[in-house]
């Protein structure tokens, strides 16, 4: 049914003591509420009755109003419906409010740690490109391999046998089911059975990010990065008050002996691949980083954003499967294997810490929605989670090298890191090729979007010139043609380019 369909309420107010009649007060009331847009052409307004007895005012007095303003052509009537908002405005008359210019107040409290960014699109993808362009915005999956079908089928099940579900707040820690499913899961991927009773499920890893912020830090406490690291820590971090140390990447991850002395509240990393970096923290750092934690107090957040995706055969065990002295806080996301627009992650945490994640959450939202919960925790349960990996795993090893065949096609010997999983590689430019920026402002207007580790969501303070060398490719979201296609682009802006774009076919080195 359409919104005219049905009477508004309309939130006016009468003074019985101004100098204006109140037939006169709702007169300029309606009309302002129309000429400026908040009341639509069309909509259905409340009976005389119903005005009359919300403003307290006497039938007539409505009546009147209503009848003036049908009169100058801002209501129409209809005898068998009521009275509505004129479905055309009169040409000429129309009353227009005077714009009012909001006065900034300069002692009204600004926030007290506003947030270090004020344009979102700095962390999350930027829109979807349209018309054809080719995005390789690293994380994104592919929307066309969604399963649609296995979802409605839940959904509806679900649905059909939803109780209370739908109307009352769930636990702040999450669905059990959805919980347990997780703990089999990390069991059976990560070699680490966590009780469903240390699982906390969050709007993605993003929310347990300012959570464990909310847990760890206060202004001035220290927080650990690895640099370059993902900015949505780092703002998460810095958006209560906390001090970043920023420790160097090499090719066995973060430089663990080059973390300062002193105290520390936690550090956060990306150990089984590293972002933006790519790179997988080595088993002797792994040891020395938990040593490291022992020995200071602070706690490790195990960003495991992109684990599902090994295309070797042992990857290395999580920081959390190493844990004997409950200092690792790991954390889970399902953006990577089913969609980012799910917002479903999770935190598995030492048990005397749940309590007070899960008060954490229910400031923040009370609990996480059924229906999305369920749903995932049957995808789970039935095996379907699983295969859906076992397809992927295969399909983004495939893109993968595809997109490194294009590469070697079109640039010759190309040096990339991150190969050995996730859904993104690093290509090093070579000396002789423009700037990594040069290159993404270049690309754009061909429609091809490529981009610097700062561009895609990387925190490069203290790395600068590394983020002029590098481009950052997602290939997940990209079909074979499309990723030849966008690399075919690309060349096409440097003078490096060969003019020969058949695919070929040669073998594809693993990192
Ligand atoms: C390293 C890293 N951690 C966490 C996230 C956020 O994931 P989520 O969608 O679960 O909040 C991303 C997103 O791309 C990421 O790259």
């Amino acid at each position: 049914m359409s919104e005219t369909e049905f009477p508004v309420q309309i939130p006016l107010a009468v003074s019985k003591t101004s100098s204006e009649s109140l037939q006169n007060q709702i007169c300029i009331q309606l009309r302002e509420r129309v000429a400026d847009g908040r009341l639509k052409l069309g909509t259905r307004l409340t009976s005389i009755r119903e005005m009359a007895a919300q403003l307290d005012v006497s039938l007539n007095t409505v009546r009147l109003a209503y009848q003036q303003l049908i009169s100058e052509g801002y209501l129409e009537t209809s005898e068998a419906k009521g009275t509505y908002v004129a479905r055309a405005l009169p040409e000429e008359g129309v009353y227009l409010p005077e714009a009012k210019e909001a006065e900034p107040n300069p002692d009204r409290h600004t926030a007290r740690f506003p947030p270090p960014f004020r344009d979102p699109g700095r962390i999350i993808a930027r829109q979807r490109p349209q018309n054809g362009a080719i995005d390789f915005w690293a994380g994104r999956t592919d929307p066309r391999s969604f399963p649609v079908r296995e979802w409605r089928h839940l959904t509806n099940v679900h649905l059909q046998d939803s109780d209370a579900n739908m109307t009352d707040y769930g636990d702040a820690a999450g669905l059990w089911e959805l919980r347990e499913a997780i703990a089999d899961h990390l069991a059976r991927a990560r070699s680490f059975r966590p009780g469903p009773e240390q699982i906390v499920i969050t709007a993605g890893i993003q929310e347990a990010l300012s959570i464990a912020a909310r847990l760890f830090l206060k202004p001035g406490a220290t927080a650990v990065m690895e640099a370059p690291c993902y900015k949505g820590a780092s703002y998460a971090f810095q958006s209560v008050g906390a001090e970043l140390q920023r420790v160097a990447v090499d090719e066995e991850g973060v430089c663990v002996e080059r973390i300062p002395a002193g105290p520390a509240a936690l550090t956060y990393i990306t150990p089984s691949h590293q972002y933006p970096m790519g790179h997988i923290l080595s088993m002797s750092r792994r040891h020395a980083l938990l040593e490291w934690a022992a020995r200071s107090g602070a706690y490790i957040l195990e960003d495991d954003y992109d684990s599902d995706f090994r295309f070797q055969s042992s990857p290395l065990p999580a920081l959390a499967s190493m844990d004997t002295s409950g200092c690792v806080i790991y954390l889970g996301t399902f953006s990577k294997v089913m969609g980012a627009g799910l917002r479903l992650g999770y935190m598995v945490l030492p048990p005397e810490l749940v309590d007070m994640a899960a008060s954490i959450k229910t400031l923040f939202s009370f609990s996480h929605p059924w229906l999305v919960q369920v749903v995932m925790a049957d995808f789970i349960d039935s095996g379907d989670y699983a295969k859906r990996l076992r397809r992927m795993r295969q399909d983004r090893m495939q893109r993968r090298d595809s997109l490194h065949r294009a590469l070697q096609h079109h640039f010759g010997d190309v040096t990339l890191r991150g190969l050995s999983g996730g859904m993104h590689v690093v290509w090093h430019l070579p000396q002789e090729m423009p700037s990594s920026l040069a290159l993404q402002q270049a690309a754009e207007p061909l429609g091809i979007y490529v981009y610097s580790p700062e561009a895609s969501g990387a925190d490069v303070s203290g790395c600068e010139a590394l983020n002029e060398r590098l481009l950052v490719f997602g290939y997940a979201s990209l079909s074979n043609e499309e990723i030849w296609k966008g690399i075919r682009g690309l060349a096409s802006t440097t003078t490096r380019a060969t003019s020969d774009d058949r695919p070929h076919q040669e073998t594809v080195p693993r990192s």
